[in-house]
């Protein structure tokens, strides 16, 4: 179970450019993400943020100078990288780029990344768009891929310099998608994976409607699980506080109808090979809607609220002549596993999650038992996150293994 919560050590190089400070706060989120971070600063990088800052945010001593060296032997360049899960290059200036593509080692970080071996190397640009644009910058970044090397982003955007473009860095929280990726098994590429997420808003009027406590928390998890593991992912979801998902195309809806025809849109625009229906669909709408407020007049008794049933969007789905392998959740509130196996086979889908709805709702974490044609298999209570990759990684193995797709 670890490998799907494992704590890693980061070697995480800051080279010169404003967006050294968002570095600050993808260290805090690694740390706060049970990670280990030792910081490398370049010469320019310490014009921009103390190295201060990132010595108290990672609880380490932040490495700077290639010439003065902690180890008796001399070798701090060969020992700091050896120790690492990941080297992390975020900003990565272009200076920076060019001298990592052509393995120059000037300085303690540019020596870091020709001494790196095979640990799994990401470097974030950041940089004017015109310099992004730049002829030799795409030939450093070509030769980089080509070596191997993670690049994450840029962003498009309004820069630091007032100019409008790509060359933004990413978001500390979109690299910690990133770098947390390059750890997972890549099961699912080439796969496209399509998921439902959060609750469904049924308007009744202008004003009022129904819906649930679904956060969407899980359906982001898995977005964000078979992302790391190299799937296409598009998510439909209905109406949540969450940011866009980092790596996935994000659909949203309100209604469940908006979500069934964006389901149905997605399915008919590109073979899909998995549907995982996380979201807590409203099982009924309000009869009658009103497009203005209802108002009330006083001494008049309440409205009555009549309701119509809404499809159900797992089962069409699960249905079609193209049906990808689906996935269902079940949220009960009681006899978990009763009531879990009777709406698989309800459903016609080879596998469901169950959990304790009322118990996971907007909650980080959550426990869950798989459940097939075979029987079940009880997962612990786990981060949401954790519990996503679990449930990829035994969609895949399904997935490669037809008589595990059973839907009867
Ligand atoms: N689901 C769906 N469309 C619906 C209702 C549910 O796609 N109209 C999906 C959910 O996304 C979930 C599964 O079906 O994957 C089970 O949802 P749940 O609400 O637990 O089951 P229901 O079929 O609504 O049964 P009940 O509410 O009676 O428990």
């Amino acid at each position: 179970m670890g490998a799907h919560v494992q704590a890693r050590h980061v070697l995480l190089g800051v080279s010169g450019g404003i967006a050294a400070y968002k570095s600050c706060e993808l260290t805090r989120l690694l740390v706060k993400a049970g990670h280990t971070v030792q910081v490398v600063m370049t010469a320019g990088a310490a014009r921009f943020v103390a190295p201060l800052s990132f010595q108290a945010l990672s609880g380490r001593a932040v490495a700077d100078d290639l010439w003065t060296s902690r180890a008796a032997d001399g070798m701090d360049h060969i020992d700091l990288v050896r120790a690492a899960d990941a080297l992390v290059i975020a900003p990565a200036s272009a200076n920076l780029l060019g001298r990592a593509a052509h393995g120059l080692a000037d300085d303690l970080l540019s020596t870091l990344v020709v001494a790196r071996g095979d640990i799994p190397t990401l470097m974030a640009p950041a940089m004017n768009q015109a310099m992004w644009a730049n002829a030799a910058v795409r030939r450093n970044v070509e030769a980089l891929r080509g070596d191997g090397v993670r690049i994450a982003g840029p962003a498009s955007g309004p820069q630091a310099c007032g100019e409008v473009g790509a060359g933004r860095m990413l978001e500390p929280e979109d690299l910690l998608w990133e770098v947390e990726a390059l750890w997972q098994p890549k099961r699912l590429t080439g796969r496209r994976v399509l998921i439902t997420a959060g609750p469904t808003f049924e308007a009744w009027d202008a004003v009022r409607g129904l819906s649930n406590r679904s956060s969407g928390k899980m359906g982001w998890a898995l977005a964000r699980a078979a992302w790391e593991q190299g799937a296409d992912v598009t998510l439909v979801a209905g109406p949540t506080a969450l940011a866009p998902p980092w790596g996935a195309r994000l659909i949203a809806v309100e209604s469940a109808l908006q979500m069934r025809d964006a389901v149905h849109e997605a399915l008919d625009r590109a073979a899909t090979d998995i549907f995982i229906a996380a979201a807590a669909v409203g099982d009924w709408r309000p009869a009658q809607t009103s497009s203005g407020k209802i108002k009330k007049q006083p001494g008049e008794s309440p409205p009555t609220l009549t309701l119509q049933t809404n499809p159900d969007i797992l089962a069409e789905t699960a249905a079609r002549a193209d049906a990808p392998f689906c996935v269902g959740f079940a949220a009960e509130a009681e006899e978990l596993l009763a009531n879990a196996r009777a709406k698989r086979l309800r459903k016609g889908v080879p596998l469901l999650v169950g959990n304790l709805g009322p118990q996971t709702f907007g909650r980080e974490d959550s426990a869950c038992v798989l459940i097939d044609a075979e029987g079940h298999r009880e997962l612990p209570r786990l981060p949401k996150l954790a519990l996503a990759r679990i449930i990829l990684e035994d969609v895949a193995a399904r997935m490669a293994s037809p008589t595990l797709s059973d839907p009867s």
